[in-house]
């Protein structure tokens, strides 16, 4: 059955159209719809219903768990065993475009349907899910959702978290109507795969059609916050000052320098995505700063000496401009590998489809790196164009880009569902 079925791919690009419609906005400079769907807002709450209520139309049984997790489930001709599961995020960053995520979840959505129409059933359920604020950009830790189901993260800890306002996950959670009933953690797919946008440029420049990821680099994630003084932007001589805003700046060209040093290998990134000054006055010398540093490496063991290293620079530069700096960790995750005999599944879909593909690390973070931990996972990736620039707006992936991801996705998945153990 499976050598001969295909998804419906103007179904699944049309559903992608839809759900972005939820939360666009047209970008002021460049007049490209983006959107913006900031976890647990009210453009989060109301993808999700569409979401739902798409769900539904497919006939699975839907049920949200207490960190607001959804899954949709199709039960299996054998469905006291452990169910495939495929899924990924529709949460937004305020500048994404309509794939990031979405993607993964319309294409599990796009395998049921196809499977429905087809009238096909498989030994093992099929779930299909999404997973509470995966970003990390509100309330500061990424795949918030997948990693309290998993239990990498306690409840608790993430009900607590807060954002920039103080509002807390739970409130959030309730506000948007997802504090759902069903515990967390119990969940044990007997595997899991993830259809994802590449969010960079190499299989785009290298011309192939799919991305075979092997894994996930190191994260690192920590929030700074510079205390010196503020005073008057004209009277204060220099050498009086005590400008944390001067202290962001310096750590900010710092971390540049360590990724052009090569001491923690050609591949480190860093970036100093917010910084916040205070109290952000013309005429004032900033007495606060509160800035967030995200560090990414494929080896551990580098990503180690880089957090030695920075927080050292930090010291340093808190002596030299007479601030203090105190460092919050807000996200770190490993180098996370994925199944090896999952990924040589994807690879031969790939083969079976007459589509192209190579291995390739995953540069971002991604639910299936939390799901790994619990079953054997790997993802399928798909090219996109303007280098596969992502988290804005310009974000695309052609309708055939899409249908080849998810047709891999689905051949994958019905051999997964139709493993006895
Ligand atoms: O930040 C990331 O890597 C992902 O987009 N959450
Ligand atoms: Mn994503
Ligand atoms: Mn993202």
């Amino acid at each position: 059955m499976a050598k001969t079925l295909r998804i419906n791919g103007k179904r699944l690009y049309a559903s992608l159209a839809e759900l972005g419609r939820i939360g666009a906005y047209t970008d002021e400079r460049t007049k490209i719809i983006g959107v913006n769907r900031l976890a647990l807002t009210a453009a989060d709450g109301a993808g999700r219903r569409l979401v739902v209520k798409w769900l539904r139309q497919a006939g699975l049984r839907v049920t949200v768990d207490r960190i607001g997790n959804v899954y949709g489930r199709r039960p299996g001709r054998e469905d006291g065993l452990a169910p495939v599961m495929m899924g990924s995020h529709i949460d937004s960053v305020p500048t994404a475009g309509r794939f990031d995520g979405c993607l993964g979840v319309l294409g599990a959505l796009e395998v049921v349907r196809t499977l429905n129409d087809a009238k096909a059933a498989t030994r093992r359920a099929l779930i299909v899910g999404f997973f509470t604020d995966e970003e990390g950009c509100r309330f500061g830790t990424d795949m918030l959702g997948s990693a309290t189901a998993t239990r990498r993260l306690a409840l608790e800890r993430a009900y607590a978290l807060k954002d920039r306002n103080g509002l807390t996950v739970k409130g959030e959670l309730k506000k948007i109507g997802f504090l759902g009933a069903e515990p967390v953690g119990l969940l044990r797919p007997h595997a899991y795969l993830e259809c994802h946008i590449e969010q960079g440029p190499t299989l785009r420049h290298k011309r192939l059609d799919i991305g075979v990821v092997m894994g996930v680099q190191a994260i690192s994630w920590q929030e700074l916050a510079i205390a010196g003084k503020s005073a008057h932007a004209g009277t204060t001589p220099m050498s009086f000052r005590r400008d944390a805003g001067l202290s962001a700046a310096r750590l900010n060209l710092a971390l540049r320098e360590m990724t052009r040093s090569g001491r923690y290998g050609r591949e480190m990134r860093a970036a100093m995505g917010a910084v916040r000054l205070a109290p952000n006055m013309v005429n004032v010398v900033p007495g606060r700063a509160v800035c967030t540093v995200d560090l990414r490496n494929p080896s551990d063991a580098l990503m180690k000496q880089a957090e030695a290293d920075f927080a050292r620079l930090c010291r340093k530069v808190a002596k030299a401009d007479g601030v203090a700096i105190k460092s919050r960790r807000t996200a770190k995750t490993p180098h996370v590998p994925f199944d090896r005999s999952v990924q040589a599944l994807i690879a031969g879909q790939a083969d079976r489809l007459g589509l192209s593909h190579a291995p390739i690390l995953s540069g971002a973070g991604h639910d299936a790196q939390e799901w790994s931990r619990l079953c054997k996972t790997a993802m399928v990736f798909v090219p996109g164009e303007y280098d596969g620039i992502s988290h804005n707006p310009r974000e695309f992936s052609t309708l055939k880009q899409c249908a080849d991801g998810v047709n891999v996705l689905l051949g994958a998945a019905l051999v997964l569902a139709e493993e006895k153990r």
